[in-house]
C-alpha cells in the first residue's frame, strides 16, 4: 500500500513519543514510592558541611561513578554477587545528583561501607594494586589528606541504615 499522508505518520510518531514520555517521566513524580524517603535515604541525608557530604563531592569530582554503580537490582547476577539488599526508589530521595552510574568496571558501591573498613579504603584509594594485585583502578594518591579522609567517610557511610536508625525513622 502506498502511504498517502506522511503527516499522519509524523503525528502518530509524536503522539506515541509523548505517551512514552508521559508514562516514564511525568507519571513517576506522582508515585509516592519515588518521593518518600526510606530509613536508608535518611541515613544518607548528610549535613552540608559533614565529611560525608564533602567526600561525596570528591567522589563526583574524580569520576568514581564512571566505573562504579550504586544500585542493586533484583536479578540473579546482583544477588549472586552478594551486593547487599536490593535498592528501592525511596533510598535515593536525597541522592542529588544521583550516583547510579551506568557501568560496572569495578564492583557496585551501594553498600560498600558494610563490607570494607576505613583503614582498608584509605590504603586502597592510595594504591589499589598494593591491596588487590592486578586491580585496574587508578591510584588516588594525588588527593589531599582532607579529600582522602572525607572520601573514606563517604564510602563508610554507604551501608544500610542501622536497626536503631530504622527504628527512630519508623516511629
Ligand atoms: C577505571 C575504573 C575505576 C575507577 C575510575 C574507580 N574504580 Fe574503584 N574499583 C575499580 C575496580 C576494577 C575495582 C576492583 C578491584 C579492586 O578492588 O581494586 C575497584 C574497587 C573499588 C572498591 C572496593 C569495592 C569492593 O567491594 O571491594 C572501592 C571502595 C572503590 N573501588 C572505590 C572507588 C572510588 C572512591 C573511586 C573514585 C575516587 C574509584 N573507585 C574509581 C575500578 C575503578
Amino acid at each position: 500500500m502506498v502511504e498517502r499522508s506522511a503527516l499522519a505518520i509524523y503525528i502518530a510518531a509524536i503522539v506515541l513519543f509523548m505517551m512514552g514520555a508521559f508514562a516514564t517521566i511525568i507519571l513517576p513524580f506522582f508515585d509516592p514510592d519515588m518521593t518518600t524517603p526510606t530509613a536508608n535515604a535518611e541515613a544518607r541525608n548528610y549535613a552540608p558541611d559533614s565529611p560525608e557530604a564533602k567526600g561525596r563531592l570528591v567522589y563526583i569530582a574524580n569520576g568514581c561513578n564512571t566505573c562504579h554503580t550504586q544500585y542493586v537490582r533484583p536479578v540473579k547476577a546482583d544477588v549472586a554477587m552478594n551486593l547487599g539488599p536490593v535498592t528501592v526508589p525511596g533510598d535515593y530521595v536525597y541522592d542529588k545528583p544521583h550516583l547510579f552510574g551506568s557501568n560496572r568496571t569495578g564492583p557496585d558501591l551501594m553498600w560498600v561501607g558494610s563490607r570494607t573498613n576505613a583503614q582498608w579504603n584509605y590504603q586502597h584509594l592510595k594504591n589499589p594494586q598494593k591491596l588487590v594485585p592486578g586491580s585496574i583502578m587508578p591510584k588516588y594518591d594525588y588527593l589531599s589528606e582532607d579529600d582522602l579522609n572525607n572520601l573514606v567517610s563517604y564510602l563508610m557511610s554507604l551501608k544500610p541504615a542501622t536497626n536503631a536508625q530504622a527504628a527512630a525513622f519508623n516511629k
